[in-house]
């Protein structure tokens, strides 16, 4: 059985508002509840997280003076892979049961091109090495000591991704760790991020060090186009947080996307695909999923299982953080 994220205090969690109204926002999101441009709104970066406003702000530098998408997404979460302080991102990530640092990344790109590395060590920007698989290789995917070979053949530099502070926290958890998955112990997980640059051109890129304290060789939904992550230049993008193996089972990005394009709004898709995880699901309210989601008019959505998820959309010369509606009440 997977357990739940610290953070959540599952006493505190009411019953869901309705079975039924799963989809239906118990908690509040302001941006949610704002009137909608109905013109395109561009440039604009969306992340997962509050830390999500350094990666845009990033992301926005590029943006603003013309750049492209695809490099404007990039540069956005390599803000977070190299912050040490993050302990599900890059350098300073939560290590795996065995005490490896191991990343996994996908990108995306406004031509529907891909990239993505799993289970990548001692490299601090997997997202550069998942551009580069798009890009310099003819595949999609490269994993582990392929993925290593690859990325230190094309110049990247062999670190130690292991901070002090994330192995005191592993020692500490071995003490009493059960020999099991757990999702990540801190509220901050995963970033995912979308941005629409000044033509209007969609990318997409998703990079983390996964559960903390995983099984070895446990890839979650981060590295895998569709699950973490999804990006159609025609209809939109969307991205995922939280515990992977609801996200790979549901194909939750590519979900929200199809859902788009199928009419729904980047919110009500986000709510559908929430919806989807929690039918599909019986133990639902011990983990947390969130996804956000951009559409070609620069219209964003964003909802989570659980309350505690918040994101950061850069808009309209202005970077803020909302915390996401949600299906479960507190
Ligand atoms: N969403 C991150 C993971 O489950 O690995």
């Amino acid at each position: 059985m997977f357990t739940r994220r610290n953070f959540l205090n599952r006493a505190a969690l009411g019953s869901l508002a309705a079975v039924s109204g799963v989809g239906l926002s118990a908690c509040s999101d302001a941006h949610a509840k704002e009137e909608k441009p109905a013109d395109a709104v561009k440039p604009l970066a969306i992340s997962t997280w509050d830390f999500g406003t350094k990666a845009n702000e990033a992301a926005w530098a590029i943006l603003t003076t013309g750049g492209k998408a695809l490099d404007a997404v990039e540069a956005g979460v390599m803000v977070i892979e190299a912050d040490p302080l993050n302990t599900s991102v890059g350098i300073g990530g939560a290590p795996d049961r065995d005490g490896h640092v191991t990343l996994d990344a996908c990108i995306m790109a406004p031509d529907g091109g891909c990239g993505s590395v799993c289970a990548l060590e001692h490299i601090v920007h997997p997202i550069s090495v998942a551009r580069m698989v798009m890009e310099k290789t003819p595949h999609v995917i490269l994993v582990g000591e392929g993925a290593l070979e690859f990325a230190l053949a094309q110049g990247f530099k062999k670190e130690n991704l292991l901070t002090e502070a994330s192995r005191k926290a592993w020692e500490a958890w071995k003490i009493n760790a059960k020999y099991e998955p757990k999702i990540n112990v801190e509220v901050h997980d995963t970033i995912g991020m979308l941005t629409i640059d000044q033509n209007g051109d969609i990318a997409g890129a998703c990079t983390t060090s996964g559960l903390a304290y995983k099984m070895r060789g446990r890839v979650g939904d981060s590295p895998i186009i569709g699950a973490g992550m999804f990006v159609d230049n025609e209809v939109g993008g969307a991205a995922a947080t939280g515990l992977g193996e609801a996200v790979l089972r549901t194909l939750g990005s590519f979900l929200v996307v199809e859902l788009m394009r199928n009419g729904k709004s980047p919110q009500e898709a986000c709510e559908e695909a929430v919806a989807r995880i929690v039918k599909k699901h019986k133990n639902y309210k011990d983990f947390q999923v969130g996804f956000i989601a951009v559409n070609k008019q620069g219209q964003t959505g964003a909802f989570s299982v659980q309350p505690g998820f918040n994101y950061a959309l850069f808009a309209n010369g202005e970077n803020k953080v909302y915390d996401a509606a949600c299906s479960m009440t507190k």
